[in-house]
């Protein structure tokens, strides 16, 4: 008897020890460095306090990935997207609606924006008027993890991020957020800097230490991709692609923007360029919450859907 006790207490331990590994892996990188994620009301001083100079140094679109020629980045992002004429799309993460005022333009969508800074709300109304654009593109200071306190459900036709994710204290909230909004068959497109994969061992700290200074530096919080992958299956998104950014080399920006930020600023200046390690990989990422319904061309996905209709409590009739 002693032994079977003595075996069980084991296994309990075990179980504990490596339910909490587990639980360590799944965290993001702040949480598991001890870092805090800034909340979204610091993300929103941030950039209110910085708003000037962003849109000295980046103009009216806040990405550091891009072209030099910024309106090649934005028909990349039409495409990447897939955003046609009349559909309803969520711009998560706005910025001053530098895209969703050009995307309203070229694509003919019509856009809901937020974003958490009232300087930025503020400035991106101006900036709406001033294209006559007030009834296609709609902007308010709003959280994207709280999207059903602004939005109906299943009411967008695609809800895109386009380097805003990375503020999220929480991703797998930011996701099953935008779960809620989506129509079935809308599309999750999300664009943003992932922690890279160290090569060399010697590399890993270097490449936490990077990332702990983007993070308290810029309010972010460096997903690791593959957690945001697992969110996204979990959330039950059906993922049709993860890739790299395809711009033309001819037309990249080079990164430089961020370097002239830097300078502006004095934020998160690079310390030892001998030392210093790139710390990130820029990746796109698309999927879509699924229908369930066969006619609407989704079949070869029955078994996903009939798993995630279990979990749903939809019946099965409805496929
Ligand atoms: C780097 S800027 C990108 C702006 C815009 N996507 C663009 O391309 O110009 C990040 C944006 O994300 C917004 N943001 C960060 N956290 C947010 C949150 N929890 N809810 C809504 N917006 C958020 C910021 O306010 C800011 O507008």
């Amino acid at each position: 008897m002693l032994i079977v006790y003595s075996l069980l207490g084991l296994s309990i331990l075990l179980n504990g020890f490596f339910w909490r590994q587990w639980r360590k892996k799944d965290q993001s990188f702040a949480i598991r460095n001890n870092q805090t994620p800034s909340r979204p009301e610091q993300v929103g001083d941030f950039y209110d306090k910085y708003n000037d100079k962003f849109l000295k140094t980046y103009g009216e679109v806040i990405q550091a990935f891009r072209t030099t020629d910024v309106t090649k980045l934005l028909d990349y992002q039409i495409e990447a997207i897939g955003l046609e004429k009349g559909q309803r799309v969520l711009d998560a993460g706005c910025g001053v609606c530098g895209p969703a005022i050009y995307f309203a333009q070229q694509a003919e969508v019509e856009v809901e924006a937020v974003t958490v800074s009232e300087e930025q709300v503020q400035q991106a109304q101006q900036r709406i008027q001033a294209a006559g654009l007030a009834e296609k593109v709609r902007v308010q200071k709003g959280d994207y993890h709280q999207l059903k306190n602004y939005f109906p459900a299943d009411h967008f036709d695609a809800v895109y991020f386009l380097e805003s994710f990375g503020h999220s204290y929480d991703h797998a909230l930011a996701i099953a957020s935008t779960w809620e909004v989506l129509k079935p068959g809308g599309v999750l497109y999300l664009k943003d800097l992932f922690r890279k994969i160290a090569v060399l061992p010697e590399h890993e700290a270097k490449i936490d230490h990077e990332i702990g200074r983007i993070n308290t530096a810029y309010r972010y919080n460096i997903a690791d991709l593959y957690q945001v992958l697992h969110a996204l299956r979990k959330q039950g998104f059906i993922i049709s692609q993860m890739k790299t950014i395809d711009l033309k080399l001819e037309d990249f920006e080079n990164l430089t923007i961020s370097n002239d930020f830097q300078e502006l600023t004095g934020i998160a200046v690079i310390e030892n360029w001998e030392e210093y390690v790139f710390p990130v990989d820029f990746f796109e990422i698309k999927c879509f919450k699924p229908w369930y319904d066969i006619g609407l061309g989704n079949s070869r996905y029955f078994l996903q859907n009939l798993y995630h209709m279990k979990i749903w409590g939809r019946e099965q009739g409805e496929l």
